[in-house]
């Protein structure tokens, strides 16, 4: 067994306590996107926020790969946060909120990760997260997206019918009635008018998408 395959069971094993549908939704989600990848990226200590962190499986990756991280989860869904709280057990280094960006406190973080959240997020809204992201990096600090982007491929039809099935049939993620996607080019322009160093990386995954790592320029 690799060491990833030993973190996605030791990350998965933290929810005994809820429903196996939700145990099979967080095994699909771990099994589609490429958390342990992403981890790789982000600083081995400091203050990290995970927004939109839902069930809390990346912030429970992100905490269990460096004990010298703090990690807060931060998420709209009661029961998101909830599942999430339950699968701390004693551990010390990691939190999970249910709140909105505006009412964190103003402690700063030395990382803030938005792992396809902002796709849900309409597109003012989205400009003011990025924006309020500034303030509340450590200088220094890096700013991790991932999303899946728009394109004209089969591959981002199917992802976004499988979106549409998650929030509005089986209604696992909370949500509009739209989304919000926006192509490589569109997050990169975006990322640079809002003050950003942005480096664009695509991802071997199903649906295509991109991880964007920004640091304040
Ligand atoms: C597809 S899930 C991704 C969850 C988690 N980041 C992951 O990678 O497994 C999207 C999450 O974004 C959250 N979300 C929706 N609207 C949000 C908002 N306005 N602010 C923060 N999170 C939001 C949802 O509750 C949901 O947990």
């Amino acid at each position: 067994m690799n060491a990833n395959n030993t973190f996605k069971k030791e990350a998965l094993a933290l929810y005994k306590d809820i429903s196996l549908m939700d145990k099979i939704h967080m095994w699909i989600r771990y099994s589609l996107c490429p958390f342990d990848y992403l981890e790789t990226y982000l600083p081995k200590e400091g203050r990290v926020l995970d927004f939109g962190c839902g069930h809390g499986i990346f912030a429970n990756l992100m905490s269990l790969k460096s004990l010298r991280r703090e990690v807060v989860g931060i998420d709209p869904s009661e029961t998101k946060i909830e599942a999430a709280t339950k699968s701390i057990n004693s551990r010390q280094n990691i939190k999970f909120i249910k709140t909105e960006f505006e009412q964190l406190d103003k402690d700063k973080f030395t990382a803030i990760t938005m792992i396809d959240v902002l796709y849900l997020i309409p597109h003012n809204e989205q400009d003011k997260i990025l924006n309020m992201c500034r303030t509340y990096l450590n200088k220094g600090g890096l700013l991790m997206i991932k999303e899946t982007v728009s394109s004209n491929s089969l591959r981002f039809a199917i992802a976004s019918l499988e979106e549409w099935i998650m929030v509005k049939i089986l209604r696992k993620t909370l949500g509009e009635d739209h989304f919000y996607y926006r192509t490589e080019e569109e997050w990169v322009k975006l990322l640079n008018e809002l003050g950003y160093q942005c480096k664009s990386i695509k991802l071997k995954t199903f649906a295509p998408s991109y991880l964007f790592l920004c640091s304040l320029k």
